[in-house]
């Protein structure tokens, strides 16, 4: 077992989904079995007895590699030699809004936390942020650290997106979620976003669209499931999350961050996995913009890099271009706010 804790910092650890991450991180779920975890809990004054009730269930968890909690509502104490971020704080929205419209009440709270980590973050710090909206987020946090970290440090949560499609596949092909690989999630965590099976595979060799024509009747009858019941659903799953539940996902957006950082740190396995990571004019889309792409991550320490090449059709190209639009507009929005 690794001797020296990595340090791990949760924002709105007293929040729903703090508390579904704390206790799968402090039982190795994120960094795995030989590497132990030191947690620094950030919250505001209003949720620091959460947070702290949160820290006195982990030490009754008696989990062998936490060695130690500490709550604080001090950002600059919450980064200090940080090598990993979870930006989680922020407002959640209710029935009938979209992500975008938490852009003004959430905009405010990623720009002094990405200076903050900037300022005092381990060497190899990366951040995600899961607070929505959370692509538009994370361009504000990785603008607020530069230059003293590298853009490429900050990325936003789009694995929650990758796995609900990941799911509704297995569901329709009657196959394990384990054998689909090479799904891709473009675009923006919102309802724009493009849910991309053309690459897809599965365990048996056979390609999604092939098993899909298989399925649902031939290749047209395929293609309607996906373009009327398949994208719209993995698209707007959080809204359906959230008029069935009545508050929006919460341990499927932990287990999904903690599959985001885990195969960050350590690799991707089989095939490619989606985050969103800064542009550098990849596809197309505009330099610094925060966007889901394909990934790999080696597990070497340098994060996720975008997988290159792949063809985009006509239909595909529309739709990456229309939530890269959205992604536009958002950070036309904040410069407005005179958050940029
Ligand atoms: P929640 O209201 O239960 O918890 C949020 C916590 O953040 C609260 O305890 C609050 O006190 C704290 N907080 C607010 N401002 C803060 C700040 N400046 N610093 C530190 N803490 C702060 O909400 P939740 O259900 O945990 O959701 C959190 C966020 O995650 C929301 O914005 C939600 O929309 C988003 N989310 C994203 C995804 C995704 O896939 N990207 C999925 C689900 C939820
Ligand atoms: C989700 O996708 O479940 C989250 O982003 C929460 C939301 O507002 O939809």
């Amino acid at each position: 077992m690794a001797s020296e804790p990595t340090t791990v910092t949760i924002t709105g650890a007293g929040g729903q989904i703090g508390y579904a991450l704390l206790f799968r991180i402090a039982a190795g779920d994120m960094l795995g079995p030989d590497r132990p975890v030191r947690l620094r809990l950030l919250e505001i004054p209003q949720g620091m007895r959460a947070a702290e009730g949160a820290a006195l269930e982990l030490q009754d968890g008696a989990f062998p590699l936490l060695r130690d909690v500490d709550v604080t509502d001090d950002p600059l104490t919450a980064f200090d030699g940080t090598s990993i971020a979870l930006l989680v704080g922020a407002r959640p929205r209710g029935p009938g809004m979209e992500r975008a419209d938490l852009l003004a009440a959430n905009a405010g709270i990623f720009g002094p936390q990405g200076a903050a980590i900037g300022a005092v973050a381990a060497d190899d710090v990366r951040a995600v942020v899961v607070g929505n909206p959370a692509n538009t987020n994370a361009l504000i946090a990785a603008a607020s650290a530069d230059p003293s970290l590298p853009a490429d440090r900050f990325s936003a949560l789009t694995r929650l997106d990758h796995n609900r499609a990941v799911g509704q596949l297995a569901a329709a092909l009657e196959v394990s979620p384990g054998d689909i690989a090479d799904v891709i999630i473009w675009g923006n965590h919102s309802a724009t976003q493009f849910p991309d099976v053309a690459h897809g595979i599965l365990a048996d060799g056979r390609s999604l669209l092939e098993a899909l024509a298989e399925r649902l009747g031939g290749s047209e009858a395929a293609s309607a499931w996906l373009d009327d019941a398949f994208i719209p659903r993995v698209a707007k799953r959080g809204a359906e999350i959230i008029e069935v539940r009545g508050s929006s996902s919460v341990a499927s957006a932990a287990n999904a961050a903690i599959d985001h950082v885990r195969d960050e740190q350590l690799g991707t396995r089989r095939g490619w996995t989606s985050a969103a990571v800064v542009s550098r004019g990849e596809y197309g889309v505009p330099e610094g913009l925060v966007c889901s792409f394909p990934v790999i991550s080696r597990g070497d320490g340098e994060g996720y890099r975008i997988v290159e090449g792949l063809d985009l059709d006509d239909r595909a190209r529309r739709l990456l271009d229309a939530s890269v639009a959205e992604l536009a507009a958002e950070r036309d929005a904040v410069r407005a706010l005179g958050v940029l």
